[in-house]
């Protein structure tokens, strides 16, 4: 999410480490720092904003300290503001940390060290890491060892890097979960989260892997595990394009965020999830949920995708809440002049929090009294500051415009709201837990659907002249159709067109015939057996059938002319599921007319005007 960059070695560190930051800013933007060692002694410049601002921030000083780190932010705990921004420090300022992941035991932790004397300046979770390293440092270990034992307290993700003036010849790099390379030069060295911020300066990268520390001198580098094992790293040779690094080596933007989703998935959740409670922690709302579980009424206002994502979360809410739901475009609830009563919360999704009917849209429900929460991607966005409290889905940037990984990261989200405020209704423990064992296996079933990206691929090169697509589906994988339908439409310029599958009769059935794809998805629920019999409508009408279908279901098989074959889950958590073939199919189908998918015609990333 965040980016990472170092430097040791004889030269001035800062322009290498502007120009590094400058590389990775697209990962994470909200903030940036520089911190470096000087006479002997730690110096941290940092800001709000782009790191352009921080190179004018720079320039105003005169250094030139041939050991440094930088980092450019993508919030995640705490608003994006220059006392946020990394590097931290620990209480004396001879240590500082940089840190991309997530803690998640930090609170623990924090408690901890507040007890013991520390101080906090910043809402972060990341700040816990300088200061438990010092505690280390202050029971008499060297630098590394401290490191070592200071991470064995720590629960969730990182990609670490220290220095320290009392040791000041060496960068200390850890991971876990998080990138993190040594870029091996001469008599210098480089660190980063990513390949894209020192292959300027040498092709040669060494990869941190999970569980391993690194000390990096101008000559060399030393790993260990953090059980204290010595380890050989093998130097490899980078023979990708810049461009090609950037995008993490898949061909698009868009792709690496269809690919990521195991990993945005389980961000989502991370440090939520309580099993033996069966239920979730979610910091934003955790004392509203009394309040929420008596709203007599629940809105949820988006526009697009994060529209798509709302009508999911009326199904969960219906079915889990027992609350009347409903789910609106941003652009109409604004100026309808819309009821709205003093026991009714409203949500905002939007993944950028910059959306100009979702914003005007929540600026009017606030006017009118009501109980307006996010449910953003972009922390300290316009959004998810100007609502009452919030939920961030935590999929990290997403650069390809049409919106893939934070969709499947909001219907997290709102699974999530919906086991909290259902446990404080009348779900019972056992099946909270159920619902928790099924969160936790989703990154894995992604997985399982992303190795169909070659049959699905495949399929697709039969559809790359189609003028029209159906998508049909029904109950929770009805808006699964709407959207697998905006995603085609929006990279392939193929119309589209979702529906409830039972809908299709009453008008759409006249446009099937041997030309039109119909792509449905048919998981074995409990609308499995109504799904089948408007398979059979289609196919009595010749259209060409593409059936999004469970694991187990041989009977599909006979149906359809192509089945995608995926895991099941419960009802609630199956569109994090059916949506990612859809993904891929109109990616490929894009990419086969040969389109440019991560910048379609016409459209931008946030959408800031009406
Ligand atoms: O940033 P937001 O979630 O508020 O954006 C809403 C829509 O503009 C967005 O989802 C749009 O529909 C995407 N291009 C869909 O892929």
């Amino acid at each position: 999410m965040c980016g990472i960059v170092g430097y040791i070695g004889s030269k001035n560190c800062i322009p290498i480490i502007i120009e590094g930051l400058k590389r990775l800013e697209y990962r994470g933007y909200d903030s940036a720092g520089i911190g470096f060692i000087e006479n002997n002694s730690c110096r941290v410049i940092k800001n709000k904003g782009k790191v352009s601002l921080l190179e004018k921030k720079v320039a105003e000083g005169v250094y030139s300290p041939s050991v440094g780190l930088g980092h450019t932010r993508w919030a995640t705990h705490g608003e994006p503001n220059e006392i946020n921004a990394h590097p931290h420090y620990n209480a004396d300022k001879s240590l500082m940390i940089i840190h991309n992941g997530i803690i998640e035991n930090y609170q623990t932790l924090k408690t901890i060290l507040i007890n013991a004397g520390y101080e906090f300046k910043s809402q972060t979770d990341s700040e816990v890491l300088a200061h438990l390293i010092d505690s280390f440092l202050k029971k008499g270990n060297e630098l590394f060892k401290a490191v070592r034992l200071a991470l064995a307290e720590v629960e969730g993700t990182y990609g670490l890097a220290i220095l320290y003036d009392k040791e000041p010849d060496k960068i200390i790099v850890a991971k876990k979960g998080s990138p993190l390379v040594i870029g091996v030069g001469d008599d210098e060295n480089y660190i980063a989260s990513d390949v894209s911020a020192l292959i300027a300066y040498t092709s040669r990268v060494v990869y941190i892997e999970d569980g391993e520390v690194a000390e990096v001198f101008r000559d060399g580098f030393n790993a260990k595990t953090i059980l204290d094992e010595d380890i050989n790293k093998e130097i490899h040779k980078i023979s990708m394009s810049l461009e090609e690094i950037d995008r993490g080596g898949y061909e698009t933007f868009m792709l690496k965020e269809i690919m990521e989703q195991p990993e945005s998935v389980l961000n989502s959740m991370r440090g939520r999830l309580l099993f033996d409670e069966g239920t979730v922690k979610l910091g934003g709302i955790q004392n509203l949920a009394e309040r929420l579980a008596k709203t007599k009424r629940i809105i949820i206002t988006a526009c697009g995708t994060s529209w798509h994502a709302g009508l999911v979360g009326e199904y969960m809410f219906e079915q889990f809440l027992r609350i009347p739901t409903e789910v609106e475009y941003a652009s109409e609830f604004r100026y309808r002049n819309p009821i709205l009563q003093p026991d009714d919360a409203i949500f905002f999704i939007s993944q950028s929090g910059e959306t100009a009917d979702s914003l005007a849209a929540l600026k009017e429900a606030k006017r009118k009294g009501a109980l307006v929460l996010g449910i953003c991607n972009v922390v300290g966005s316009s959004i998810a500051r100007e609502s009452e409290a919030g939920v961030y889905i935590h999929a990290g940037p997403e650069i390809g415009v049409a919106s893939t990984k934070a969709f499947t990261s909001q219907l997290v989200v709102l699974a999530l709201i919906t086991l909290l405020i259902a446990r404080k209704k009348d779900m019972s423990l056992i099946d909270g837990q159920k619902i928790v064992e099924e969160f936790q296996a989703i990154p894995e079933k992604i997985k399982t659907i992303l190795k169909l990206n070659s049959q699905i691929e495949e399929i697709a090169s039969k559809f790359r002249d189609a003028k029209n697509f159906l998508y049909l589906g029904r109950g929770y994988n009805f808006p699964v159709a709407l959207e697998g339908a905006l995603k085609l439409k929006e990279i392939s310029y193929i119309h589209a067109e979702g529906y409830p599958a039972a809908e299709m009769k009453h008008g759409p059935i006249a446009l099937v015939d041997e030309n039109m794809p119909v792509v449905f998805i048919a998981p074995k629920d409990s609308t499995y057996d109504k799904i089948v019999s408007n398979i059979e409508e289609i196919r009595a009408r010749k259209g060409r059938i593409i059936a999004i279908a469970s694991e187990s279901d041989n009977h599909i098989d006979n149906l359809a002319d192509f089945t995608i074959k995926i895991p099941d889950t419960i009802r609630m958590l199956m569109p994090i599921l059916t949506v990612i073939p859809l993904q891929l199919l109109a990616y490929h189908i894009a990419m086969k007319k040969g389109l440019n998918v991560d910048q379609p015609r016409n459209l931008a990333k946030s959408v800031t005007v009406e």
